[in-house]
């Protein structure tokens, strides 16, 4: 039976109380969650530690959705991965199309993150996925080898987890008319196919676990994990409301 893999960003979505509430629900709901599921959630930075430490207590992991390549100093408005280490981190989200495409984060940026999340002990998720110009214009499997390759570049790896996340699939919003366009579940297996292959052809002894991303909700993730190649999900809006994510873990 493959291990299934259920990771939770919760983007911006949530305040303070309302993340200290859902983790706390989540802690309660889910204390007998398969032993053959990874969950892990990726809180704002406000309610990171304190969310980190309500999880990790039934064995939830979690991680920060960015973090700053260098060490402490000066750095105004960043976060390290080594004080999200310290915080209790064990995964981070690197290169999510939002920061790509909203903050403007470069290929060279987001390798230095995943070197600094190497350095720090943290297992990287790094994201990718192309834009629906890009698909349109018949450059997804380029873009996608570009975002992978700048990514892994010179980097000594060990535990790698990839997202694919289409970006014209993923929600704009939590609200139910605010899902991206879908993303039929042989086309994310058929790019999750073409993600290893590029993987093994630069790292041959290294096996990344594959999520995919984009609109995922309790009714199409089965859908997806059935899918030889795609190893779990990375949820975002439908992770942020308590019964949609329960149903979500019910659901594998
Ligand atoms: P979504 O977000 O599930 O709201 O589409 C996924 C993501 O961007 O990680």
């Amino acid at each position: 039976m493959k291990k299934i893999y259920l990771f939770a960003n919760w983007k911006m979505y949530l305040d303070y109380d309302e993340s200290n509430i859902l983790a706390n629900a989540i802690a309660l709901a889910v204390k007998d969650f398969s032993p053959n599921t990874e969950m892990a959630i990726f809180p704002s930075s406000i309610a990171f530690y304190p969310v980190c430490q309500v999880l990790s207590d039934v064995g939830i992991g979690c991680g920060p959705q960015n973090v700053y390549w260098t060490e402490k100093g000066g750095y105004t408005g960043e976060v390290s991965a080594e004080i999200y280490k310290m915080a209790g981190a064990k995964y981070s989200l690197v290169g999510h199309s939002e920061r790509r495409y909203v903050f403007g984060e470069t290929e060279e940026e987001i390798n230095k993150k995943m070197q600094s999340c190497l350095d720090w002990n943290l297992t990287p998720v790094l994201c990718v996925g192309e834009t629906r110009e890009q698909r349109n214009s018949g450059e997804t499997d380029a873009i996608i080898k570009e975002q992978i390759t700048s990514a892994l570049k010179d980097l000594d790896l060990k535990d790698l987890v990839i997202a694919y996340e289409p970006v014209w699939a993923i929600s704009k919003g939590v609200g139910k008319d605010q899902v991206g366009q879908h993303c039929d579940d042989s086309e994310a297996e058929k790019m999750h196919k073409f993600i290893i292959k590029e993987v093994t052809a630069l790292f041959p002894a290294v096996k990344p676990i594959l999520l995919f991303g984009g609109s995922v909700r309790p009714d199409t993730v089965k859908y997806y994990l059935k899918m030889p190649h795609i190893d779990g999900v990375l949820v975002g809006a439908a992770s942020t409301k308590l019964d949609s994510w329960l149903k979500i873990i019910q659901a594998v």
